[in-house]
């Protein structure tokens, strides 16, 4: 496979054949924890970063514009699940960064434990994201918040944790699935509805991408808090 450093901070793109491919140098070298391949790179090691397992990686291969998560940086996940992609976002920020992983279900919260004891900068936190007066002393100021919550209110959550926990400029990735918002709506239709609420709340639209063909329904939406 040939590979080079991408526009964006410790990612990596790969071409296999016809076949683009995003990779991250593993923070944990030797260790796997899905089902990606490690690849030696000039002496380091690389993980393969699957489109149809992680949104952020579908998003960036369909030419998301900006990815403005860096070494150090401090990120609210909410919606980790199993921590496929929270994997990544580790391995972007290293060792100086930090995650704070949340899902309200115990058990995918257990398999993230075990990951964050191998991953120092992962801090997985069982709790509601609809409810951030509960984990507001568990969690600091974020540079960056990503929420993946599949929920009709997402765009609701995204606002209440933003205004309590990113930091004034900071970014939000937001991953819409049309159908979890309102089925009876065209996505396009439901896609613009949740990017004007965003608008209404002060955050300034950086860019959108579908997120075909890797999942259906669905875009990658960034914004900037202003
Ligand atoms: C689509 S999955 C996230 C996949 C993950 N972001 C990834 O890329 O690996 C959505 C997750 O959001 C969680 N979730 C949904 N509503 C939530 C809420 N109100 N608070 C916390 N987690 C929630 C679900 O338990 C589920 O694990």
């Amino acid at each position: 496979m040939q590979i080079k450093e991408s526009k964006f901070n410790g990612i990596f793109l790969g071409q296999r054949g016809r076949r683009t491919l995003l990779l991250t140098e593993n923070l944990t070298p030797g260790r796997k924890f899905f089902d990606e391949d490690l690849i030696n790179h000039k002496g380091v090691e690389l993980r393969t970063w699957n489109p149809d397992r992680s949104k952020l990686s579908a998003a960036i291969l369909n030419r998301l514009k900006s990815v403005p998560i860096k070494e150090g940086d401090v990120i609210l996940y909410l919606g980790s699940s199993y921590g496929t992609t929270c994997t990544y976002v580790s391995d972007i920020v290293k060792e100086k960064g930090f995650i704070f992983a949340l899902d309200f279900a115990p058990r995918v919260m257990r398999e993230l434990v075990f990951i964050s004891q191998v991953r120092g900068n992962i801090c997985p936190v069982l709790a509601d994201a609809n409810r951030p007066e509960t984990y507001k002393d568990k969690v600091s100021k974020a540079d960056v918040l990503y929420i993946d919550v599949a929920q009709r209110n997402q765009a609701e959550i995204l606002i209440k944790n933003a205004k309590l926990f990113l930091k004034d400029k900071g970014y939000a990735f937001f991953a819409i699935k049309a159908r979890s918002v309102d089925v009876t709506k065209s996505p396009e239709k439901v896609f613009q509805e949740e990017i004007n609420t965003l608008l209404k709340n002060g955050f300034k639209l950086i860019d959108k991408v579908n997120l075909r063909p890797y999942q259906k329904d669905h875009v990658m939406v960034l914004v900037q808090k202003n």
